[in-house]
């Protein structure tokens, strides 16, 4: 999408052939800024600290790794090992590990010598994967706009609810919840995003407002508490957030308060989708609230807030006493019977292992 008129994706290749070059996300909205990533721990530590997040560009920059692991060593042991040290970077996206298995499963059969092209042929592979599936889901939300659109009066504004941040800082491009928000804009149907500013880390007031603002999509930023609120008074027309990682029968892990939201919509008749690129279903897990591992952050993220000072300094600053300590799961599960559909590349679907079979009878 358009910083200032150019286009970027979150991630790229240089012309090198081999630097890795990413937004460093942790400065936005204030700063834009692009760091390099020359070795598998730049890798690590940008996924690792959130340089980089979101469950695709997790996937992305984890590809990536593997490349820039191939170019210092291409071992049967350091492939192995690079899978590891990566996997372990964040738990709950599983985007993670599939690009990793992924990329692992394409380079174990070669020969040492052709691993490090065949690995950064991959990655190239899978980032442009990504905005193509994302361009789709984008397609089939807009289809649920229109339906939501024609039941309003003509030229009605949508007022549409999200969630942390599924934008295309989240992804290789378009993002995945707000890919359906740009198609409907470019369709010129009047919509307007309540953005949820998402503590601990205001990935919506930080990084979803600056995407908005960036193509002047009609946006404004609430609280986190604020969305049953809105709900209940009709102004609300429908919910669409991302995943981190959705189970073969539906439930769908995403950042952490997306479960409440589910909550409010269903009791308001609110309808709920959720984003679901199929790189993101874990076709292993049944139940998400007993099997999905939820990433515990340090209690630092819920002590204290960031932003801008008046003079322009951006700092990190102590919101409760010195001696209370902060309690920070980064991420909950929203079950399958609180979601209306999933939106994915091929198609919507209920969110249940039948009907996503449906669509990816391969998994059958
Ligand atoms: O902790 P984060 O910022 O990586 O969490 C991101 C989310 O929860 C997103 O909603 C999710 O990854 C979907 S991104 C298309």
């Amino acid at each position: 999408m358009k910083v200032q008129d150019k286009h970027y994706r979150s991630i790229w290749l240089d012309d090198d052939g081999r630097t890795v070059k990413i937004i460093e996300q942790r400065l936005l909205p204030h700063e834009f800024k692009i760091v390099d990533l020359t070795s598998r721990k730049d890798a690590e530590i940008a996924i690792a600290d959130m340089l980089v997040r979101g469950a695709p560009l997790i996937g992305a920059t984890a590809a990536y790794g593997m490349a820039l692991a191939m170019a210092e060593d291409t071992s049967d042991a350091y492939v192995e090992q690079s899978w590891q040290a990566l996997n372990k970077t964040r738990p709950t996206a599983i985007n993670l590990r599939w690009a990793l298995d992924r990329v692992k499963s394409v380079l174990l059969p070669l020969a040492p010598n052709e691993r490090l092209e065949a690995a950064y042929k991959l990655a190239i592979e899978i980032c442009d994967e990504d905005v193509e599936i994302n361009r789709k889901i984008g397609e089939n939300g807009l289809a649920i706009i229109r339906e939501i659109a024609a039941k309003k009066k003509p030229g009605e504004t949508i007022n549409i609810l999200t969630h942390c941040n599924a934008g295309w800082l989240a992804t290789v491009d378009w993002g995945t919840a707000t890919s359906a928000m740009y198609h409907a804009q470019e369709a010129g149907i009047p919509i307007h995003i309540w953005v949820d500013e998402t503590r601990p880390r205001n990935q919506g007031a930080q990084l979803t407002s600056w995407e908005m603002a960036g193509h002047g999509v009609p946006h404004t930023l609430i609280v986190d508490n604020a969305g049953g609120h809105l709900m209940q008074h009709g102004q609300v027309d429908l919910v669409i957030v991302g995943t981190d990682r959705t189970t073969a029968q539906g439930d769908v892990c995403n950042k952490i308060g997306t479960y409440l939201k589910a909550l409010a919509a269903k009791a308001n008749n609110v309808p709920f989708y959720v984003a679901l690129p199929s790189p993101t279903i874990d076709w292993t897990v049944n139940d998400g609230i007993k099997e999905i591992p939820i990433e515990e952050r340090t209690g630092k993220e819920v002590t204290h807030v960031y932003g801008k000072l008046a003079d322009g300094t951006v700092t990190s600053v102590q919101i409760s006493p010195d001696s209370t300590p902060g309690g920070n799961p980064a991420f909950d599960v929203t079950p399958a019977n609180l979601i209306t559909g999933l939106i994915t590349e091929r198609g919507v679907c209920a969110a249940n292992n039948e009907a996503m079979l449906k669509l990816f009878p391969e998994h059958a």
